[in-house]
Order: structure tokens, then C-alpha cells, then sequence
């Protein structure tokens, strides 16, 4: 399956690679109060990778998604082109087939509409590295606010 953005080929390599990425990623997933294990790894323009898991808190309210942590991780560093974001979730006891398709949170996919070209991201959801959907923002976001309508 191969995903078009602008000149750019996301093929079926990219999109594997990326969702393995998203699996290690996960491993640092801490969520002790869950039990629910997120990975997320976001690919930029330049072809890094940046990880990113959910970190909950005793605090409940202060726990953090993994798509977040790699989208603020990235952003911390400069970046600021994003092609694709990867993402996996399941119980702490699976590992690499998950059970269900993490999809993001709305505050997620909130927070990437800040940062990506809606039109042109993609969201790689995945039970495994051979099991994936492909969504634009657009599709999981749609009539959606953004700095164009300050
Ligand atoms: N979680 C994510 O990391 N990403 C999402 O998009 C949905 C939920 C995390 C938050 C929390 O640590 C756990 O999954 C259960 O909600």
C-alpha cells in the first residue's frame, strides 16, 4: 500500500519501519494505573523518528498520551516538519499483535492540528507492523479549529 504526500512516498518499508518504532517506543510506556500501553513514533521530514509513550501520574488527570509526548519532544527540538505518527496500544501484556487499534484521543489529534498539514499527515494506526489503517487528520478530525480561524 503506498501513501502519497506532496513528492513525498511514505511505501510500505517507511510506514513497517515506523510502526516497529512505535512498538520499542512503547516499552517505556508508564502506566501503572492503566495497565494500558501506548507507543507512538512520529516521522519528520528529514526521515527521523521521534518516540514518544503515555506517562501517567498518581495524580490521574497529569498522564500524558504517547502521541503527545513525541509530537512536544519534536517540537522541543525545533522541529517542525511532520510527515507521519505510528501508533500502538494494548495491555501491558501484549506486545507486538495488539487486541484493537489505538486510535488517538481527541486531545491528540487536537494537538497535531496545531503542528501538521492536515491534508497531508498521516495516522498510521496498527495492531502490527502488518496489520495498519492510514488516516489523514482531516479524516479523524474533520470541521476542525485551528490558528486560521483566530
Ligand atoms: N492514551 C494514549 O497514550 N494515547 C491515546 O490517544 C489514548 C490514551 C493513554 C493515556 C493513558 O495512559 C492510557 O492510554 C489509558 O487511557
Amino acid at each position: 500500500m503506498y501513501a502519497f504526500f506532496n513528492k513525498i512516498m511514505l511505501n510500505e518499508e517507511t510506514i513497517k519501519n515506523l510502526i516497529n518504532e512505535a512498538i520499542i517506543g512503547r516499552k517505556n510506556s508508564y502506566s501503572p494505573y492503566s495497565h494500558y500501553k501506548v507507543g507512538a513514533a512520529l516521522l519528520l521530514e528529514n526521515n527521523e523518528i521521534i518516540t514518544g509513550c503515555n506517562i501517567e501520574n498518581a495524580q490521574y488527570s497529569l498522564g500524558v498520551c504517547a502521541e503527545r509526548v513525541a509530537l512536544q519532544k519534536a517540537i522541543s527540538k525545533g522541529e517542525k516538519s511532520f510527515l507521519a505518527i505510528a501508533i500502538v496500544g494494548g495491555r501491558e501484556d501484549e506486545e507486538n499483535e495488539f487486541s484493537d487499534y489505538a486510535f488517538p484521543c481527541g486531545a491528540c489529534r487536537q494537538v497535531m492540528r496545531e503542528f501538521v498539514n492536515k491534508n497531508i499527515f498521516k495516522i498510521i494506526v496498527a495492531k502490527s507492523i502488518n496489520e495498519y489503517k492510514i488516516f489523514t487528520l482531516e479524516e479523524l478530525l474533520p470541521f476542525s479549529f485551528g490558528k486560521e480561524n483566530l
